[in-house]
């Protein structure tokens, strides 16, 4: 058996909690916290040494257990916050594929690229593998009513798994700042939107101020329960490629939960005997949204907040991100990097990709622009073995992408004929002309 507990991440602290502990920053010193455990594996008897956890994991791929089916659940090994038995609230989020794309990875500057797509979760998003751990754990210790600060898809995805766990939801979104289609889904899903502020960090100051007070229950990821489920994101890449350990994995960075969950990930593959080697990790920032990569080019020690960040990926328009610090530790971990990254450049890769027939969320083509960036520097060098972690649907925000599109674009591609035979065939002749 593993034990689990809360402990302040402070190197001067490590204040402990027990998991039922409702606060997500330490009461000491105020920092983060982070879910422990003391593993049994590497004990005399104990129940599972890596090739046998392997197996089990590669078992129950095969098996109809709803437990089994979650790309999440099925690594429940590394997650044993959940005690045997307890009601685990999924929707079978995780088993995203992992896919080569060899245009993009020439256009990147000859790296050899795979992407992982989370935008093939439940809700769209890498969200989901954070909220099945997160409102699994908001049911075992009684919450009724779930909130969180949102660019859109954190909302989309707390308000399915909340619906299902039987709760309500609210959901705090800038005002007039999230794309439509993240908007559907949270009204869909039964939450009620409040609108307010100019951005992210706005709302999510407005609820942090009321959270305690009115007894939400917070799923932002500073709860750290969050990343437990998101660290399974890395065992689900190593997995797919027999446990062979890339150069680097990339992905966008907001918030910066996602790059702080897979550095933790890494570090228990590592301890667990899983893994001898760590790949680097590359967090990308959009060029108006990129606190951390300022910390880090200005050799600063702590984030300066940028006020009003501005970024057409909507998704990672965030000043102040709250996971710094676990982001730091990550990267110190793996000798990793961060990048920054232009609209222009975002825009680019979505469009590399899309030769590939792979589509994205903007947020998500920022990976891929800050490959192509490190490459040209030299940072990382041709023919590097990299996965970039795709971390939303192609449909969260098409609008952004139709405005993006040139007049010529559109003439080539969008075609208005009358229902009339020759008028079409005039038509096609021009579209096979353009072809030839
Ligand atoms: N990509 C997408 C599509 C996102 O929605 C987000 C964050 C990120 C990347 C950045 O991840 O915050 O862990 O560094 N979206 C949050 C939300 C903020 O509210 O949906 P991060």
């Amino acid at each position: 058996m593993s034990t689990a507990y809360l402990r302040c991440m402070g190197e001067d602290c490590r204040q402990e909690y027990p998991l039922d502990h409702r606060e997500h920053l330490c009461e000491r010193c105020g920092n983060l916290l982070d879910v422990r455990y003391e593993f049994a594996w590497g004990l005399p008897g104990a129940p599972l040494d890596p090739c046998a956890l392997r197996d089990t994991w590669e078992r129950r791929k095969s098996s109809s257990a709803v437990i089994d089916q979650s790309g999440v659940w099925r690594f429940r090994e590394l997650l044993p916050f959940v005690s045997a038995g307890a009601q685990i609230v999924s929707l079978s989020e995780g088993r995203t594929p992992l896919v080569d794309v060899a245009r993009t990875g020439d256009w990147a500057g000859g790296v050899r690229l795979a992407i992982k797509h989370q935008g093939n979760n439940p809700t769209g998003s890498f969200k989901d593998l954070g909220m099945t751990a997160c409102i699994t754990q908001a049911a075992a210790v009684g919450s009724r009513v779930t909130a969180c600060a949102s660019t859109g898809n954190t909302s989309a995805s707390m308000a399915a798994y909340a619906a299902r766990a039987g709760m309500r939801a609210v959901v705090f979104v800038p005002f007039g700042k999230i794309s439509a289609a993240k908007m559907a889904q949270s009204l869909e899903f039964g939450a009620v939107v409040i609108e307010i502020g100019d951005n992210f960090d706005q709302a999510f100051q407005m609820l942090r101020a009321l959270a305690e007070e009115m007894g939400l229950y917070l799923v932002n990821s500073l709860n750290p329960f969050r990343l437990e489920g998101q660290k399974t994101i890395v065992l689900e890449i190593l997995e797919q490629r027999d446990w062979r350990v890339p150069d680097y994995i990339v992905v966008p960075g907001g918030n910066l939960g996602n790059v702080s969950a897979i550095g933790k990930g890494l570090a228990e593959l590592r301890e667990a005997g899983l893994i001898d080697k760590l790949p680097r990790l590359v967090v990308v920032q959009a060029q108006g949204a990129n606190p951390f990569y300022q910390m880090l080019a200005n050799g600063a020690s702590a984030v300066v907040p940028i006020s009003e960040p501005r970024t057409e990926a909507s998704a990672i328009r965030i000043g102040h991100p709250v996971n710094w610090r676990k982001a730091l530790r990550a990267l110190r971990l793996t000798q990793g990097l961060c990048e920054s990254v232009t609209d222009d450049q975002i825009f680019a890769a979505k469009a590399a990709l899309a030769q590939d027939g792979v589509g994205c969320e903007p947020a998500s083509a920022a990976s891929i622009a800050g490959i192509r960036k490190l490459v040209q520097a030299h940072t990382i060098e041709p023919g590097a073995d990299v996965v970039a972690i795709l971390t939303g649907h192609q449909l969260k925000d098409p609008e952004i992408f139709l405005r993006h599109r040139t007049a010529e674009d559109m003439s080539r591609q969008r075609i208005h004929v009358d229902a009339d035979v020759e008028k079409l065939r005039a038509a096609l002749e021009g579209v096979l002309l353009q072809s030839a």
